[in-house]
């Protein structure tokens, strides 16, 4: 039986930035159009729900509007010689869009929508209804909420992601500022002599981690190239 390599993709903003969707840190990023505290904690939601359910509006819609790239798609191919799995950073569905089989979102999905009372009762928006309203409730009578981890709150997620990434004999990192915690940890996670990859346009400074390769160059570029040479190996 052969053994199949097993590769764990974390993505962030920067694998859709070429889709048109706009990443958060750099200049003309979204959070220096929008404040994180005004959009995107609690407090927020807490103190301006209105505020915060158009901000969520906007992005849905918007999302609607955009496709997958060459560095999505070059993700896909990846998985005909590799178990693949991606974990990302990104509120969007462009990995599963692309055809990605195995997308964990660490974040939450722009394109769901949970109830206030109970957290499992999760529902998927469509194009024709993406807009949510306060008053707009759940089975059980309580408001929708977007299904976004906010900042000062709890990634489920994590726990699964650090164990899949632990267990992974490749790791690829595209297109992360690398400064939001609990998910830029995850490279620590990863096997001490595995081969790691780094592929951004911006130099991150990252230390201390052996057999890094760093690919300085935009996703659309950079993974391409990448996923050619490890479909050689
Ligand atoms: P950032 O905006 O912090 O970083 C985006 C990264 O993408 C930077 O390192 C850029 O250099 C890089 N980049 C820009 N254009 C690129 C391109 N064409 N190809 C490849 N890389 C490119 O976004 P994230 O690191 O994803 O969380 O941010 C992490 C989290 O912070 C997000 O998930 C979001 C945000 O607040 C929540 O909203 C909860």
């Amino acid at each position: 039986m052969t053994n199949i390599k097993k590769i764990v993709v974390l993505t962030g903003a920067g694998i859709s930035a070429e889709s048109g969707i706009k990443t958060f840190r750099e200049s003309g990023g979204l959070w220096e159009e929008h404040d994180i505290n005004e959009v995107a904690t609690p407090q927020a939601w807490k103190e301006n729900p209105a505020l915060v359910t158009r901000f969520y509006n906007e992005r849905r819609k918007q999302l609607f509007s955009v496709f997958p790239n060459a560095a999505h798609f070059a993700l896909v191919e990846l998985e005909k010689k590799y178990d693949v799995q991606i974990i990302t950073q990104n509120v969007d569905d462009l990995h599963e869009r692309a055809g990605s089989s195995k997308v964990l979102h660490l974040h939450g999905e722009l394109k769901k929508v949970r109830s206030t009372a109970d957290e499992k009762l999760i529902y998927e928006l469509t194009e024709d209804n993406y807009e949510v309203k306060i008053g707009d409730k759940c089975e059980k009578g309580s408001q929708l909420r977007p299904h976004i981890v906010w900042f000062g709150e709890a990634v489920p997620n994590i726990v699964i992601a650090s164990k899949m990434t632990e267990h992974c004999d490749i790791m690829i990192v595209i297109g992360t500022s690398l400064n939001v915690y609990p998910a830029a940890g995850l490279l620590e996670y990863a096997g001490f002599n595995i081969p790691k990859y780094l592929i951004d346009p911006n130099d991150a400074p990252v230390f201390g981690l052996k057999n890094l390769k760093k690919i300085i160059a935009k996703a659309t570029v950079g993974v391409p190239q990448l996923v050619e040479e490890l479909m050689k190996e």
